[in-house]
């Protein structure tokens, strides 16, 4: 084992004060939260995590895609401290203030698309989704959506009738939301056809055509296409190159793009956008997670004259553009730029799928290695040929990551996901790639005897 200097583990895991808090919180707090591990987390700054105990921890999920910047970036809390002291809430619902103006502007000229946009706020991703649903199908007049199965787009109960990712986030809520046609994500990896790319060349667009719009959905009908441009909580699966290109004759019969950016987005794939990757367009595009480093904010982008289409009194929330929120927003991008985040996401994220590509040759239990920037998944599987799912192998990995000081999570059934702060350092990244592999060695070796 390597020596570590930034993952520092002292004794047995949950220690005690961490054992409480779990203890206490199984008492209080509703058990539909499903966590990984015991983490009580006691400070946090930049990639590193201290839990009550003083374990010290490299983190590489980020509050699940949230912490862009890292945790506590001096300038991120600067500006939460000023907004603080002058005014915490006044609700943009009824009042105005000029924060919100200057964000907004920023956001329509990072969102893609030549054309002007207006902005919707919010608090959450499912918020942000709630509203895409009411927008397009007030601006179309049609009812229908599109989304994939493996999709993940929130758990309320418009964004849950477009989530098809786990059965468990439904059940008990049905019925929800008719009118959603599910149909499959072109995932290569696992493809639903058995074919491979690209001498498949786009098979999934073909049978979407012929068994879904020939069979039974009236194109003329649906309001709008939802998708990640990268499935996340489906386990980081990126279409095909031109997968979204290839969907676009789905517009000539007025269907709106939804581009679902809650995870994918705010320079976690190494451009601002997963969309940019693919070199489509999209007509509204949901924000969420990363915009404001922790602080909750979300946000729908859209054509100006689809938002447009709304009246006043049709859409809108207490605490959505909440103004501290929003200075988080503002500092967020500046950090972004000035820190040239995008750049590190891609150098330091590119250097990190090389060395998982290289595990990948080195370990049985590593089917697939897939993601850009700093949005990667390793996918486990029982062995590679037969690809069956390692979902017990990925929960051993993620465990033996924690009781050595690395906070790793995982995605879908059996991928392990790598999404830490876009400011991560090389030095730190490599450490916990160290402890990484570690663990898939380690789980590697035990399976290999089983
Ligand atoms: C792609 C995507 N959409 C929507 C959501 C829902 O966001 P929230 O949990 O903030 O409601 C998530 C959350 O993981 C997500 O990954």
């Amino acid at each position: 084992m390597k020596a570590r200097r930034f993952a520092k583990i002292s004794g047995k895991l949950p220690g005690v004060k961490a054992a409480a808090v779990v203890k206490k919180t199984a008492e209080f707090v509703s058990p539909s939260i499903a966590r990984f591990y015991p983490l009580a987390v006691e400070s946090a700054h930049g990639s590193l995590v201290k839990d009550v105990d003083g374990n010290q921890f490299i983190d590489f999920a980020a509050g699940i895609a949230v912490l862009s910047t890292g945790s506590t970036h001096p300038k991120v809390v600067q500006a939460i401290k000023s907004q603080a002291e002058k005014f915490v809430h006044f609700s943009y619902t009824d009042f105005y203030y000029e924060n919100l103006v200057e964000l907004s502007k920023r956001l329509v000229s990072l969102v893609p698309g030549d054309f002007q946009k207006m902005v919707y706020y919010g608090n959450s991703g499912a918020e942000a989704i709630e509203a895409a649903m009411k927008l397009t199908r007030n601006y179309t007049k049609r009812t229908t959506y599109l989304a994939h199965s493996g999709a993940f787009h929130g758990r309320t109960m418009g964004a849950l009738s477009l989530t098809a990712s786990k059965p468990i986030q439904r059940k008990g809520s049905l019925p929800l939301i008719p009118d959603v046609v599910h149909f499959p994500f072109p995932y290569c990896y696992r493809c639903p056809w058995k074919q491979s790319f690209p001498e498949c060349d786009y098979y999934c667009v073909d049978y979407f055509k012929e068994q879904y719009l020939e069979k039974f959905v009236p194109v003329d009908e649906v309001a709008a296409y939802f998708f990640e441009p990268v499935q996340g909580e489906g386990g980081y699966v990126p279409a095909p190159p031109e997968y979204f290109k290839k969907m676009e004759f789905l517009r000539k019969d007025g269907v709106l793009f939804v581009d679902d950016e809650i995870q994918t987005g705010v320079g976690r794939t190494g451009k601002f956008f997963g969309i940019e990757h693919f070199g489509i367009v999209p007509d509204v595009v949901t924000i969420a997670k990363g915009i404001a480093s922790g602080m909750p904010l979300s946000a729908t982008v859209a054509k100006a004259e689809v938002m447009g289409s709304w009246k006043p009194g049709q859409h809108a929330s207490t605490f959505g553009a909440n103004p501290i929120a929003v200075e988080a927003g503002l500092a967020t991008l500046d950090v972004i730029k000035s820190e040239r985040l995008l750049e590190n996401a891609k150098s330091v994220g590119g250097k990190a799928k090389k060395r998982l590509v290289e595990m990948m040759a080195k370990y049985e239990i590593i089917g697939d290695v897939r993601g850009m920037g700093l949005f990667l998944g390793v996918e486990i599987v029982k062995d590679k040929l037969s690809k069956k799912r390692g979902e017990e192998e990925a929960k051993q990995i993620i465990d033996y990551c924690f009781h050595h000081g690395l906070l790793a999570i995982t995605a879908g059934r059996n991928t392990v996901r790598l999404i830490p702060p876009l400011n991560i350092p090389e030095e730190v990244m490599d450490e916990g790639l160290d402890i990484l592999e570690e663990a898939i060695a380690t789980v590697n070796a035990a399976s290999s005897k089983a």
